[in-house]
C-alpha cells in the first residue's frame, strides 16, 4: 500500500504535501517523491527511503511556490527500491506526472504497445506505463485522456495526475484502492486516507470505483471513466487530529497497546446490555431475517485479522452453536469454496482495504453468501462491499503492527457470537454472565499494563535469541499465532506459533538449550495438558515463559518466567493473553534498535494481492 496526497488551490503546497506524506508514511516508506507545477513548468523530485530524505532534497534545491502538486510514499510492488522507480512517474511527450497506489495488471501488454509507438521507459514500474499511456492519449484534455487510459487498464488504482499543459487542473481516479477528496475553501486536498486531510478540512467525498474527478481551484466535476456524470456524496470526516498524534508515547504501537482499555470501552459502548442479557448491534438490526437463516459461517482475513477470525471460529461454534471456519482469504478465494444456502461470510479487516480479503469477500458473495464485515475504517472498500457489518470503533490504528484492532476484532466477534447465540440456544443468564465478564476486560487490561516494566525485563533476557516458539491451546492457539506474528514483524526474530499439542509432532526437534518458548497457560479446560507440553520443552533445555492466571503459584514449578493475567471466562481470555505478547514484541524491537512503527518491508495495509 502507498501513501498519496495532492493539492490544488490558492496557496503554495510543498509544505502541505510533505506534512501529508508524513501522516501517510505508515502506509509505505521505501521511497518518496513529489511533483509541483512551478511557473508553468513541471518539477519532480524523488528520494529513496523516508520522507525526510525527500525533504532534504527539496531543501537543497529551494522550495517550490507552486499551488498545484502531489506527493507519494511508496511500498514497492513492481521494481526495486530506487530513485527511478519512486513516484511520481512522468510521460515523455506532454509533461504528465502521475502517482499511484495499486497494481496495473495488464501493464506488460500496454508497455509493449507504447514501446512500439516509440516511447522509452526509464523505470521497471507498472505506474510509469499508465503515465505514458495518458500522455499518448492526450489531445488537449487531461480529464478525457485519463478516462480513455483507464478504460484500457485492468487492476487496482488510486491515481492523481497533473499536466504541464493544464497548470491548474488535477485529475484523480480510483478503483479498488482508497482515495478521499477533501473540500476546502477554494482549495482541495486529495489523499489515501483522512489522516492527511483532517487538519485542513473535515468536508470530504470518498470516491467510488471507476470515479474520475477533475479538480481546479474553481471547483470539481465527478464522472466515470466513460464520462458519465456522477453526483458525489459529501461527508463529514469524523477523525480528530489528536487521534493521529503520538500523545507523549515513543511509538504509535506503544500508544495503541496502552489505548486498548479505552478503545475497547468505545467498542462496547451502547452494545452490551448485561442486565438484560442481550447485545445491541445497530449494523445488524435490519438483517434479522438473513441472520436467522445462517447455518454456517466462513471467516476470511489475513495476518492479525485472521488470528482474530480464528478466535471467532471458536466463539461461533462454542457460544452460538453455528459451524464456522476461518481461513486465509487468499486461499479461500482460489480453492473453489462450497457456499451452501444459509452461509454467511465475515470479512475481518482493520483497514478495510486488504486486497486478498476484498477478493475473498467478492468470491463468497458471487456464490450467494450473506456478507458481513468486522472492520475498523468507516467507509472503506470492504465495508462498502458488505451487506451488513459491525465497526470496531477503536479509532485509527497507525502502527503497522496491529494491536488495538486485534482486541477490537475479537471483541466484536464475541459480541456477534453472543448476538447470534441469543437467537438460538443461549439463555439470558449465560449471556449476562459473559457480558459482565466482557465489561471487565478493559479494567483487566489496565492491570496487565501495570506490569510493563516486568514484561520488558523478561524480554530483555531473551531478545538476543533468534528463534522463539509460541504455543497455546483452544481459544489461545490463535493468540499464540498472533504473538509470533507480532514478534517477527517488528523485531525480525524468527518466531513460530502453533497448537501446544502439535509441538511433539515435529517442531520439538527445534528445541535446543536456551530456546525461548512462550506458553499461554491460563486456567482453562486444557491447563493440565499445557503443563505437560511445558515439561516437554524444559526437558530439552528450552526456556519457558508462561502467560498464566493471577494467583497461579503452581505454574512457577514449570516455567522460568511467568507473566500474569487476571482470571476471566476462557472465551474472553485471548483479549487479555495477547497483551503481554504485544508488549514483549514491542520491547524486543526497541531493545534491538528497530523502527517499531515502520518495520522493514511492511506496510499498514496490503492493497495488492
Ligand atoms: C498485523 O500486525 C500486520 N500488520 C498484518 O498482518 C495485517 O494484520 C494484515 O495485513 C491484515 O490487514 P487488515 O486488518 O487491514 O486487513
Amino acid at each position: 500500500m502507498c501513501g498519496i496526497v495532492a493539492y490544488v488551490g490558492n496557496k503554495p503546497c510543498q509544505q502541505l504535501l510533505i506534512e501529508g506524506l508524513k501522516r501517510l508514511e505508515y502506509r509505505g516508506y521505501d521511497s518518496a517523491g513529489c511533483a509541483v507545477i512551478q511557473d508553468g513548468a513541471l518539477r519532480v523530485v524523488k528520494a529513496v527511503g523516508r520522507v525526510s530524505n525527500l525533504e532534504d532534497r527539496l531543501e537543497a534545491i529551494g522550495s517550490f511556490t507552486g499551488t498545484i502538486g502531489m506527493a507519494h510514499t511508496r511500498w514497492a510492488t513492481h521494481g526495486g527500491v530506487t530513485d527511478v522507480n519512486a513516484h511520481p512517474h512522468t510521460d515523455d511527450k506532454v509533461g504528465i506526472a502521475l502517482i499511484h497506489n495499486g497494481i496495473i495488471e495488464n501493464y506488460a501488454a500496454l508497455k509493449t504497445y507504447l514501446e512500439e509507438k516509440g516511447h522509452v521507459f526509464k523505470s521497471q514500474t507498472d505506474t510509469e506505463v499508465l503515465a505514458m499511456l495518458i500522455g499518448e492519449l492526450y489531445e488537449g484534455d487531461l480529464e478525457k485522456a485519463v478516462q480513455a487510459a483507464l478504460r484500457e487498464v485492468t487492476g487496482a488504482y488510486a491515481i492523481c495526475v497533473i499536466c504541464e499543459k493544464e497548470p491548474s487542473t488535477l485529475v484523480v481516479a480510483r478503483k479498488g484502492s482508497p482515495l478521499i477528496v477533501g473540500i476546502g475553501n477554494g482549495e482541495y486536498i486529495v489523499a489515501s486516507d483522512a489522516s492527511a486531510i483532517v487538519s485542513h478540512t473535515t468536508q470530504a467525498m470518498t470516491l467510488a470505483d471507476y470515479n474520475v474527478v477533475k479538480i481546479t481551484p474553481q471547483g470539481f466535476r465527478t464522472s466515470t471513466i466513460h464520462d458519465v456524470p456522477v453526483t458525489p456524496k459529501i461527508e463529514q470526516l469524523e477523525l480528530e487530529l489528536q487521534e493521529i498524534e503520538l500523545g507523549g508515547y515513543r511509538h504509535f504501537m506503544q500508544k495503541e497497546i496502552f489505548e486498548q482499555p479505552k478503545s475497547l470501552r468505545n467498542c462496547f459502548r451502547g452494545r452490551c446490555d448485561a442486565k438484560e442479557g442481550r447485545v445491541i448491534l445497530g449494523g445488524l438490526a435490519d438483517h434479522a431475517k438473513e441472520l436467522n437463516k445462517v447455518r454456517r459461517i466462513s471467516l476470511a482475513a489475513q495476518g492479525t485479522a485472521l488470528h482474530a477470525a480464528m478466535i471467532g471460529q471458536y466463539l461461533f461454534e462454542d457460544l452460538a452453536k453455528i459451524p464456522a471456519r476461518a481461513e486465509y482469504a487468499s486461499e479461500f478465494r482460489y480453492r473453489n469454496p462450497i457456499i451452501e444456502d444459509g452461509t454467511a461470510i465475515i470479512a475481518v479487516s482493520q483497514s478495510g482495504e486488504t486486497a486478498d480479503t476484498l477478493a475473498g469477500l467478492h468470491e463468497a458473495k458471487e456464490r450467494g453468501a450473506f456478507a458481513l464485515g468486522v472492520i475498523n475504517v468507516v467507509g472503506s472498500s470492504i465495508a462498502r462491499e458488505t451487506d451488513a457489518g459491525v465497526y470496531l470503533r477503536v479509532g485509527p490504528e497507525i502502527g503497522v503492527a496491529s494491536t488495538k484492532a486485534f482486541t477490537g476484532q475479537v471483541a466484536v466477534l464475541t459480541m456477534i457470537a453472543l448476538y447470534l447465540g441469543r437467537r438460538r440456544f443461549m439463555s439470558a443468564e449465560q449471556c449476562t454472565e459473559l457480558l459482565t465478564a466482557l465489561d471487565s476486560v478493559p479494567e483487566k487490561i489496565e492491570r496487565i499494563l501495570t506490569q510493563d516494566a516486568a514484561i520488558r525485563a523478561v524480554t530483555q533476557k531473551y531478545c538476543d535469541r533468534e528463534n522463539w516458539l509460541f504455543l497455546g491451546r483452544g481459544y489461545n492457539y490463535p493468540t499464540a499465532l498472533e504473538g509470533a506474528l507480532k514478534l517477527k514483524e517488528i523485531s525480525y526474530i524468527h518466531a513460530e506459533g502453533m497448537p501446544a499439542a502439535e509441538m511433539k509432532h515435529g517442531p520439538i526437534a527445534l528445541i535446543n538449550e536456551g530456546m525461548p518458548a512462550v506458553f499461554i497457560a491460563n486456567k482453562g479446560r486444557q491447563y493440565e495438558k499445557v503443563l505437560s507440553n511445558i515439561q516437554e520443552v524444559r526437558a530439552r533445555g528450552g526456556h519457558v515463559i508462561a502467560v498464566a492466571t493471577e494467583c497461579d503459584e503452581h505454574i512457577k514449578r514449570y516455567a522460568e518466567d511467568v507473566l500474569y493475567i487476571p482470571d476471566i471466562p476462557e472465551p474472553l481470555s485471548p483479549m487479555l493473553a495477547v497483551v503481554p505478547l504485544q508488549l514483549m514484541a514491542y520491547h524486543a524491537a526497541v531493545i534491538r534498535g528497530h523502527d517499531v512503527d515502520k518495520p522493514r518491508n511492511l506496510a499498514k495495509s496490503v492493497t495488492v494481492e
